[in-house]
């Protein structure tokens, strides 16, 4: 079996080529090494890997890597994932995110050898639901739950989701969605609320926290969420989508405490800023349609956090080296008048 991940420099896609690759599986990652993107991340399997450097919205690349490389089965991380950017800047999010899914699954479908359709996997997001109130813990994301998006990320997102579903119905695509919940751990770019917080301690800096801090996420470590994208590829029904999430509610503001307690650092370097626009209030998944495939989140998070802060502690040259240039612009242009 050969693999092609796409988008497999970033952190969720890096972390799933060293978690396959410690199974022996062959492998071909795709990325563009966008600012996300880093080949550092891949250094710990290069000898186990084959690395092609391309954007999934270019057709004739794309079809020349599926032709050279004719993988079995295509994940495809490949995205531009941060929200604030893309209230930024919406554009790029629709071409790589909506087009470049599109390209893929054209590739899937015209270079599979049995005339059906390569099996394509597409990793999707929680944020397609929109958000719950913070009164109402009884209420889950099911699969079910109404596509409600909020930004230009999650709207791109829920496009590529659905595109999916319809290649599968339309075309027969063997396709397969997961939407999972935020996720945390080793090589996470320190654009996002984990790393950033930690590196700007470690630095320190302020850590911005948006309004009062009280919006919740469900984090996952991220080695689960690989683990249930194997799963899913193994043991998932084609045209389903499967919500993956560890039950783990819990506000930035005391994600962003535990971390400054876990560093030693004081509070008095919290500064709260000006709210994101749209900002959503609260996920939570409910994971019980993956779980009956035999799925659950084996990392707690009282665990997971002390390994990633141990992680960005060892590992300061990864991230310090990311945190400049193009970051720096981002920095200043998001942060600087808030
Ligand atoms: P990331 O930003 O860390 O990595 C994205 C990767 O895609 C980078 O390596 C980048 O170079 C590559 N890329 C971007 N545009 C490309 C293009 N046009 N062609 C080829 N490669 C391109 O993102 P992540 O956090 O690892 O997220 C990976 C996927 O998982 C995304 O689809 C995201 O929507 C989804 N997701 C993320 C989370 C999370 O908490 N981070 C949770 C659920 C789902
Ligand atoms: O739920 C899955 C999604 O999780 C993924 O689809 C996205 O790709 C991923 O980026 C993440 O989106 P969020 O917007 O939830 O993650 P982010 O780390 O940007 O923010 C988490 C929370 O922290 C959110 O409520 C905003 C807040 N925040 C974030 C940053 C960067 C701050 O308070 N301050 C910050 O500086």
């Amino acid at each position: 079996m050969t693999y092609l991940i796409t988008g497999g420099a970033g952190f969720i896609g890096g972390n799933f080529v060293h978690y396959m690759a410690s199974k022996n599986a062959k492998i071909v990652v795709l990325d563009k090494l966008t600012y996300a993107g880093n080949l550092e991340t891949l250094e710990p399997v290069r000898d186990k890997i084959t690395f092609v450097k391309a954007d999934i919205c270019d057709r004739n690349a794309i079809d020349r890597i599926f032709e050279e490389h004719k993988p079995d089965v295509v994940v495809n991380f490949a995205a531009e994932s941060h929200v604030d950017r893309s209230i930024d800047n919406p554009g790029v999010f629709l071409q790589t995110n909506v087009i470049g899914a599109q390209v893929l699954m054209d590739a899937c479908r015209k270079h599979a050898p049995d005339g059906l359709g390569i099996r394509f996997h597409q990793v999707g997001t929680d944020e397609v639901y929109g958000d719950l109130p913070l009164d109402r813990p009884d209420l889950l994301f099911t699969e079910d739950t109404p596509l409600h998006t909020s930004s230009p990320y999650s709207a791109s997102k829920a496009a590529a989701d659905l595109l999916a579903l319809a290649y599968h119905r339309t075309y027969k695509l063997p396709v397969t969605i997961s939407r999972c919940s935020n996720n945390y751990g080793p090589y996470h770019f320190p654009e996002k609320l984990i790393p950033l917080m930690i590196a700007n301690a470690l630095s320190g800096k302020s850590l911005p926290v948006y309004g009062k801090g009280e919006n919740v996420r469900d984090w996952l470590y991220v080695e689960d969420h690989c683990k249930a994208i194997d799963l899913i590829l193994e043991r998932g029904k084609i045209g389903e989508v499967y919500n993956i999430g560890g039950h783990n509610e819990m506000r930035n503001i005391d994600i962003v405490r535990l971390i400054l307690a876990e560093l030693g650092k004081p509070e008095s370097l919290i500064a709260y800023v000006a709210d994101r626009a749209g900002h959503d209030l609260r996920y939570a998944i409910d994971p019980s349609k993956i779980g009956a495939l035999g799925w659950l989140p084996q990392t707690p998070f009282s665990v997971g956090i002390k390994k990633t802060v141990a992680w960005y502690l060892e590992n300061r040259s990864w991230w310090e080296r990311i945190v400049t240039g193009e970051y720096r612009e981002y920095y200043a242009r998001m942060y600087g008048e808030r």
